[in-house]
């Protein structure tokens, strides 16, 4: 950790003032080396006061992603989480899933994250485009290696979602996050975040790039008109233009803390392994009972979503009582009057 990570770190944690020598220790500076850099982080929009005989406290955070603070926020122990080894932020990129994969093939090793305050071509499944307004929201992408068979690297997807359902949770005490299958995650029946999962193998080895947007800070008025209805946002959830916007940082957080908390799972098979992730996705599932579409490749069929089988993918029971399962593709909640 960088001595600006722990100074942020110390005074986001503190519950009060820090003295200055408690935390030019902390930080392992001299009190001189601190000011210098309490100065560096004013002028970086952190609004960081000195009280007279107390110390220094944090009053106010900009609205910025900043490497440092994420990189102090996501420790534990003083040591980074797995899947959040490496911090990186763009003020703007194509897509964050380019930049990681570019990483990757140059032989990065898993735990890179990737964030970009925006992109200009964000995308989402089945070649749609993403909106990824400046600072509204949160883009990245976090590059795996997991240590799983090829044919077991379909579990990011329900580890993904859950991940990020529960970290939601955690920054909207009240809220319930639901999962339309296969990973977008739901507040209040809107479309919160979506998620893209990439796969590949080159000399570099087999990686998976997990993308995430999330929209935070999104009013109404901020959504293009397609979306208008169907998309959400984290505080438009938690109240709308009444609650003050959501530290972005601390949602970051968040969902990391749980997506790394989960990430040791995938490979467990016996109890509170993967069929664990399974389960819980399955009480999230916002689709399940409902009459459905399923659009791919195929022909589009119907039928009731069922349930999840053992690897993630969708168990839907055709008119005719077949099992279908469902590993890909587009299911929308269809109309059980309108059927054939
Ligand atoms: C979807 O719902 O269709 C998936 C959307 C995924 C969007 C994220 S934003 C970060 C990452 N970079 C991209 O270009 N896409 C993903």
């Amino acid at each position: 950790m960088t001595a600006d990570a722990k100074i942020l770190r110390a005074l986001r944690t503190a519950a009060l003032s820090l003295s200055v020598s408690e935390l030019a220790t902390q930080a392992g500076l001299t009190p001189d080396e601190l000011e210098a850099r309490i100065a560096i982080l004013r002028g970086a929009g952190y609004e960081i006061e000195l009280v007279p005989h107390l110390g220094y406290r944090m009053s106010g955070v900009p609205d910025r992603l900043i490497a440092d603070d994420l990189s102090g926020l996501l420790s534990r122990n003083g040591a980074p989480l797995k899947i959040a080894r490496e911090i990186l932020v763009f003020e703007e990129t194509g897509s964050t899933n380019d930049v990681a994969a570019r990483l990757a093939r140059a032989g990065t090793p898993e735990g890179l994250v990737v964030f970009a305050e925006r992109q200009t071509a964000g995308r989402g499944r089945l070649g749609r485009r993403w909106d990824s307004a400046a600072r509204k929201g949160l883009w990245f992408s976090l590059l795996l290696r997991p240590a799983l068979s090829m044919a077991g690297w379909s579990r990011l997807t329900t580890w993904a979602a859950l991940g990020v359902a529960r970290g939601l949770e955690e920054v909207l005490p009240g809220c319930r996050a639901a999962i339309k299958w296969p990973n977008d995650v739901y507040l209040s029946g809107r479309k919160a975040v979506g998620i893209l999962i990439e796969s590949a193998a080159d000399s570099s080895g087999n990686f998976a790039i997990v993308g995430i947007g999330v929209n935070v800070n999104q009013t109404a008025a901020d959504f293009p008109e397609e979306l208008a209805g169907r998309a959400t946002s984290l505080r438009l959830a938690a109240g709308g233009e009444e609650v003050p916007p959501l530290d972005r940082q601390e949602v970051a957080t968040a969902l990391l803390r749980h997506l790394d908390t989960l990430y040791d799972r995938l490979d467990e098979e016996e109890g509170d392994g993967f069929s664990s992730l399974v389960a819980e996705a399955e009480t999230r599932s916002c689709l399940l009972g409902q009459w459905v579409e399923i659009a791919g490749p195929a022909e589009a069929f119907h039928g009731i979503a069922e349930g999840l089988e053992p690897d993630g993918s969708l168990r839907v029971r055709r008119e005719d009582g077949t099992a279908v399962r469902i590993s890909g593709g587009e299911v929308t909640v269809a109309n059980w009057q309108n059927r054939a």
